[in-house]
């Protein structure tokens, strides 16, 4: 069990050990914050969003659910994007999955998760519109990776399909990026989803924005 003096304890630390290397360190950080990067990820415990990327405090806005899941009816996860994008203006917006979510996993099996069932059931979605490619993949293991990496390139799309990326695509170039983090090896794996050649098969349907 977590002792929770020991959380106050090393804060205590932490904060010594930002004001060592710079008196002014907390005076500067409550200015206000300029980050580069949108990062949505899972809300899994080991699934570091800061550490794994070696990121400070102030350089990447943070959002985190059950399975990194971007739905357009979820004002958490949409306010999120809005605020990042059109207030702050970040430059970068990235999915991030992991192998090994428990998420993705459980809307793999056939459980009734009470809560959790129409929130699993946009994970569902995405095996239905992959079930083809994914039913191919005999060992179960992959199949479930590939899920967890289908899942994410969904998640990608369901970010370009609202109104404030497609217009920040057009006024400066914003990018959306796809990345799996593999527990086992702890290395950070990028998509590199083509989302040139999906913005353009998409748009077609979910253009918001005018020429
Ligand atoms: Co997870």
């Amino acid at each position: 069990m977590v002792d929770i003096e020991r959380v106050f304890e090393n804060n205590k630390k932490w904060i010594k050990s930002k004001l060592d290397l710079d008196p002014n360190y907390f005076k500067e950080l409550a200015k206000g914050q300029n980050p580069e990067l949108l990062y949505i990820g899972c809300a899994d415990s080991r699934v570091t969003a800061e550490e794994l990327m070696g990121c400070e405090p102030g350089e990447v806005f943070v959002h985190r659910n059950v399975a990194n899941m971007v739905v357009s009816t979820d004002l958490n996860c949409q306010s999120v994007i809005e605020y990042a994008v059109q207030h702050l203006e970040v430059n970068h917006v990235i999915v991030c999955g992991h192998y090994g979510c428990g998420g993705v996993q459980a809307a793999m099996q056939s459980a009734d998760l009470g809560l959790l069932n129409p929130w699993l059931r946009n994970i569902r979605d995405v095996y239905r519109t992959h079930a083809s490619e994914l039913n191919a993949i005999t060992n179960e293991d992959k199949r479930y990776k590939r899920l967890v990496e289908l899942n994410v390139q969904e998640q990608c799309i369901n970010v370009i399909k609202t109104a404030v990326v497609q217009k920040a695509y057009r006024s400066r170039g914003i990018r959306v990026h796809g990345w799996v983090f593999d527990l086992e090896t702890g290395k950070l794996i990028d998509l590199k989803i083509d989302f040139q050649s999906i913005l353009d098969k998409i748009m077609e349907i979910y253009r918001l924005e005018n020429n």
